[in-house]
């Protein structure tokens, strides 16, 4: 099981926290990974800045804009997923 969790503080809130959670969602049903990926959200997680801050399992992202985080989500999460190598 992977764990995604995404910060809904205010700041990230501002820059699109809510809008990269709906499009990491779409892609973990569009995988059908909802039973292999958990997604959720987070009180801000103390490091607010240049976008929107995330985890997957431990390791800290910022992505400047939603396109950033869902390539991110992507090659890491999804290719992951599905390579069977996470
Ligand atoms: S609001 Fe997201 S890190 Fe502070």
């Amino acid at each position: 099981m992977i764990t995604v969790t995404v910060c809904v503080g205010s700041s990230c809130h501002i820059k699109g926290a809510r809008n990269v959670i709906m499009q990491f969602n779409e892609l973990l049903k569009a995988n059908n990974l909802g039973d292999r990926v958990e997604l959720k959200g987070s009180f801000c997680m103390e490091r607010c800045g240049e976008g929107v801050n995330w985890q997957i399992d431990d390791q800290n992202y910022t992505s400047s804009t939603v396109d950033d985080a869902v390539a991110v989500f992507e090659e890491k999460v999804i290719q992951a997923a599905l390579d069977g190598t996470h």
